[in-house]
């Protein structure tokens, strides 16, 4: 029997993969998904605390996003109309690519590039034009420079999920301005990183940097997502195309008193950036392993012939990272993710045993 519109539809997006999430393990050491734990567990609790004295959520959150974005404007020191919220930057994502793309709408990015963009864009049949990563998992600003007149939108995460590349500074401000379309600059990882180009929004009108308070903040479960923008874009975005109360009462005082103690997420990022030099230096002493260097919370490397056999070895005794396989010319990619102190120690130790 001939299938209606409706179940050929169901049929289409059933040959969609969709975002794979990482596999559920309970009481893991969670290295999968780059959340933060250096961040105490107590900094969440106070601020959940408080943020329940001052809801009552038998009310939508009437003027709740405003107060939110004077406090983001605040802690970026960019003027509250150019700033919006999403839930999560996922949801930013994905409102962007829905309203803005078409199926002739080119997009130009990195390949690898964070999944979930890359997922939406097959969702919505958005042409990529990717430039590979180099063996040495480095991009080159040329490469893209030569396919920026062939493209409508240039996507970048920065730094790099999940090759942990970051451009320099310089190099990324040149690209940006060289572009005709529109920019989107995603800075999930922007604090672990080496520099911010968020302010370029003041000057450029095609350039959305997105950002969010899942990573460097370790709020990853609030699902808080923000952007920079110009002022007639952030305007058009909040009020026609986000729903009218994207964030929940709870996400939005607990985002307001987290930017308010921003301290705890830099002296996080800082500790972060040390566990991540060490577990670098450590992976490096394998000869069998290549690790790439990176500006993010987490670190990539190829454990070649060996990367399935210590994936499982990990996830048996409990210790969850992101099994990649192949990145280009390398075959067996893993991510870990840098967690405390003691969950990259016992990661490491697991290594040690495995190769040791
Ligand atoms: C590059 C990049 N952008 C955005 C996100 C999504 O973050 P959020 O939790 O704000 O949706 C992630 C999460 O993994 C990411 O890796």
């Amino acid at each position: 029997m001939k299938k209606n519109w409706f179940e050929e539809k169901i049929d289409m997006f059933s040959s969609i993969g969709g975002y794979q999430k990482p596999e559920f393990l309970q009481d893991a050491v969670k290295l999968d998904s780059n959340e933060n734990y250096v961040i105490p567990k107590q900094f969440q609790n106070d601020i959940i605390a408080a943020a329940r004295k001052n809801s009552d959520v038998r009310e939508y959150p009437l003027g709740g996003v405003e107060r939110l974005i004077q406090m983001i404007s605040k802690f970026t020191k960019i003027p509250a109309s150019m700033i919006g919220v999403g839930n999560g930057s996922d949801q930013i994502l994905d409102l962007i690519l829905s309203n803005f793309a078409t199926k002739t709408t080119k997009v130009l990015t990195s390949n690898p590039t964070f999944g979930f963009f890359e997922e939406r864009c097959k969702l919505y049949s958005i042409p990529l034009i990717a430039i590979p990563f180099s063996n040495e998992m480095k991009l080159d600003i040329k490469d893209f420079q030569k396919e920026s007149s062939n493209a409508d939108i240039l996507y970048l995460d920065s730094p790099n999920n999940p090759t942990g590349f970051q451009f320099s500074k310089n190099e990324l401000q040149k690209l940006v301005k060289s572009f005709n379309g529109l920019v989107i600059i995603d800075e999930a990882y922007g604090e672990f990183g080496d520099y911010s180009i968020a302010n370029m929004v003041k000057t450029h009108e095609n350039l959305i940097v997105v950002q969010t308070l899942s990573k460097s903040f370790g709020l990853a479960g609030l699902r808080l997502g923000y952007f920079v923008a110009n002022k007639k874009f952030t305007n058009v975005f909040m009020n026609v195309l986000q729903y009218p109360y994207p964030l929940s009462t709870i996400t939005i005082e607990s985002g307001i008193l987290a930017l308010q103690k921003s301290k705890s997420m830099k002296d996080s990022v800082n500790q972060i950036k040390i566990e991540r030099k060490r577990i670098i230096e450590n992976l490096k002493k394998y000869d069998d392993f290549e690790v790439f260097d990176s500006k993010a919370n987490f670190v990539l490397f190829d454990a070649k012939g060996a990367y399935k056999r210590i994936y499982s070895a990990l996830a048996e005794q409990g210790i969850s990272i992101r099994n990649l396989g192949k990145i280009g010319k390398n075959t067996g990619c893993l991510r870990v993710t840098i967690g405390t102190k003691e969950m990259n120690s016992k990661f490491l130790l697991a290594i040690r045993d495995l190769l040791g």
